[in-house]
């Protein structure tokens, strides 16, 4: 767990929000072990912005992984930074309900673990369109 919340913290440094200055990275390890890092990227089109848990899914993409295994998010603050709504959404289409995503401070240190199934609880997801 250590090595993922390393590579979101990096992560988070290279994040590029100079409208909200709320700096997010995110890393997650896909079904190889490999750990793949991605930061929120902003827009002066705020809405066109997106967030630090989708960029960590292209890069999982297109380093060819298939599926989350388990993720870090860091934000800025003391609040706890959780994955937004669409980013939920966005997880749950690579990962298992068990999969376990880490919240923690700046600092790196771990506030708060909870599965996705608590994050998203009765999910609609690919296997509904099977
Ligand atoms: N943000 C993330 O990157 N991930 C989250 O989990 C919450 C929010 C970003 C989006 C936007 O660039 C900034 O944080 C403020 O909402």
């Amino acid at each position: 767990m250590n090595d993922l919340i390393a590579a979101a913290k990096a992560a988070r440094l290279k994040a590029y929000a100079p409208y909200s200055k709320f700096l997010v990275g995110a890393a997650l390890r896909d079904e190889n072990g490999k750990i793949h890092g991605g930061c929120n990227i902003e827009n002066a089109a705020y809405p066109q912005g997106w967030c630090a848990e989708t960029s960590a899914i292209a890069a999982m993409i297109m380093a060819g992984g298939h599926s989350i295994a388990e993720m870090a998010v860091i934000g800025t603050g003391d609040l706890l930074c959780t994955p937004c709504g669409g980013c939920r959404q966005k997880i749950r289409e690579f990962a298992r309900g068990s999969v376990k995503i880490h919240m923690c401070g700046e600092d790196g240190t771990l506030k708060q673990t909870m599965t996705l199934d608590e994050l998203l609880p009765a999910s609609f997801g690919p296997e509904n369109l099977a």
